[in-house]
């Protein structure tokens, strides 16, 4: 055959993937094709693929039959927003988008480029796992797999989307990446399926409440994202790529300031329930003061009682980590804790500036917590934030109790700047709580102890739980109107544009995991 007759042919096949009837049972299933997929996800036009032409080099179980160019998963470079990034697609229709000896070294090969051009990679998982055919070379090409991820963690944007199976340990692969989407209903991921927990445990669960996206988002915190489709999947990861540097040595993306940046949100002014106890929505807060209203939220399922997103402010983009009153009145519990931590870490890493909303009554008491480890869990949170050399600043909007004052970005462990509401109440403990403590005696000496209860609790409130006594020791830099909060907080990032802080020299920290 001409050479060039020749080509076209292999590329027909490696298009075709497992052919025709496998491709309709993948839109059939509700999902899109590996190549639909990519050219979803890059600009049009823009994607340009490695290794289109690669085959197993399997001779056993009839493989020598079934060769498909490609071999299974489709890899490249393309662009996002003009921005470029590496990306590779498993197809479901060939040998159940298995990870092959060849399979897995294309997606090492995208890997190596991605970090020597320090771009992201963006995986789209779709696979029956390791291909059995081919044994161990098919878990060496894993491991070859999770070494990469592992260190190109910290100096690349890795994302992981779950757009079908996702099961053994190729589940490490995602694991260890940044951010990992799932779709709802077409994904699952799981250590081991139900047959083989029916038979070990006895229990019976589905696939779907075992390892489905929901499952995923709400219980075990494994995905960040959970999205209805494809598309959706597809558009989310280019819209959280607009919030990320390119690589650990660029700076976080600025875009213009579309938003007035000296606009009040006179609504801030009344937001603070009179009630101490009465929540409100911390959403409302972010939402009024970022660039258009914007803002992306991470792990909006998992660990409610505390919010982290990204936004921009003034153009700049950044993470932000908030207490949510609303639920669990805003306490630090383990999932909260671990769930803030990481995401500090991510944007300490790619030098994306830090804003911390506080609003915590302390962490969440009980037998549950304290057996389950709050102590080794509630200390990365603030491992995290000490840790961190970004741009930090932190705005207290009502309690900002014991522990947890010190731990949600304090000035003693390095921020930048700390701002309060006048709203602020800033104590190793409530009123109430504090009073009982401290007059107990009295209370129970007394005739009307109720009276004298809430006497003290008067005094209390006024001579510690505000801001001022931290603003006059400076631990507040300055007590500002709720309305000017957008205005101060872009204020504050413009002045740190430059910042350069250093941790010691050290081979790594020691957080306690
Ligand atoms: C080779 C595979 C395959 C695999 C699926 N196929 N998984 N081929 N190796 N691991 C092939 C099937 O033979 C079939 O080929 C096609 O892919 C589609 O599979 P179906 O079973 O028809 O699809 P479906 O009903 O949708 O079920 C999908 C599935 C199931 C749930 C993923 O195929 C399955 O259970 N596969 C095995 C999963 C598994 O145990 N993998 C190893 C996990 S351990 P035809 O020709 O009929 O289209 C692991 C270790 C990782 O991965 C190591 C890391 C350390």
């Amino acid at each position: 055959m001409d050479k060039y007759k020749q080509l076209e042919e292999f590329e027909r096949q490696a298009e075709l993937g497992g052919g025709e009837a496998r491709l309709e049972r993948q839109h059939a299933a509700g999902k899109l094709t590996a190549r639909e997929r990519i050219d979803l996800f890059f600009d049009p036009g823009t994607f340009q693929e490695v290794d289109k032409l690669v085959t197993h080099r399997c001779r056993d179980f009839g493989m020598a039959e079934q060769v498909v160019p490609g071999d299974g998963v489709v890899a490249g470079r393309g662009r996002v927003e003009g921005r470029l990034a590496y990306a590779f697609a498993q197809d479901f229709t060939v040998f159940g988008g298995s990870l092959s000896e060849t399979n897995a070294a294309k997606i090492v090969k995208v890997m190596d480029l991605a970090m020597e051009s320090g771009v992201p990679v963006v995986g789209l998982n779709d696979s029956g796992g390791a291909r059995i055919q081919e044994g161990v070379l098919s878990l060496g090409g894993y491991a070859d797999i999770f070494l990469r991820n592992t260190l190109a963690s910290g100096v690349v944007p890795q994302i992981s989307a779950i757009m079908g199976p996702c099961a053994g340990g190729a589940v490490y692969s995602p694991a260890i990446t940044d951010f990992t989407v799932m779709v709802d209903k077409t994904s699952y991921m799981f250590i081991t399926g139900p047959e083989v927990i029916k038979t070990v445990t006895l229990e019976d669960v589905t696939k779907e409440e075992l390892g489905g996206a929901m499952t995923h988002n709400a219980k075990s915190g494994v995905a960040h994202f959970l999205v209805p489709d494809d598309q959706e999947c597809l558009a989310l990861i280019r819209a959280l790529l607009g919030y990320l540097p390119a690589n650990n040595l660029d700076d976080a993306p600025l875009g213009a300031d579309t938003d007035p940046i000296d606009r009040e949100v006179v609504a801030l002014d009344d937001l603070i329930p009179q009630n101490p106890n009465q929540p409100y929505d911390m959403r409302d807060v972010i939402r009024r003061i970022v660039d258009q209203g914007d803002w992306l939220e991470v792990h909006e399922h998992f660990a409610r009682n505390i919010l982290i997103g990204f936004a921009r402010l003034g153009g700049q983009s950044v993470g932000i980590v908030a207490n949510q009153p609303a639920h669990l009145a805003g306490t630090l519990d383990i999932d909260a804790s671990v769930k803030a931590a990481r995401f500090v870490r991510f944007c300490d890493a790619f030098n994306i500036p830090l804003v911390t909303l506080e609003d915590v009554p302390g962490f969440l008491p009980g037998t549950k917590q304290e057996f389950g480890g709050i102590i080794r869990h509630g200390a990365k949170l603030l491992f995290a934030f000490a840790e961190a050399t970004v741009p930090k600043v932190t705005v207290i909007t009502r309690k900002a109790y014991g522990g947890a004052y010190c731990v949600m970005a304090s000035k003693h462990i390095r921020t930048d700047v700390n701002l309060a509401w006048p709203t602020a109440e800033i104590a190793v403990m409530g009123p109430e709580g504090a009073v009982n403590i401290l007059y107990r005696r009295e209370l129970e000496a007394a005739d009307d102890p109720e009276m004298l209860r809430t006497e003290k609790i008067v005094e209390f409130k006024e001579k510690l739980a505000n801001p001022f006594v931290a603003a006059g020791r400076g631990f507040i830099d300055e007590v500002i109107q709720p309305r000017h909060t957008r205005t101060k907080l872009i204020a504050a990032l413009r002045s740190l544009a430059g910042k350069r802080a250093k941790n010691p020299p050290k081979k790594h920290g020691n957080i306690p995991l």
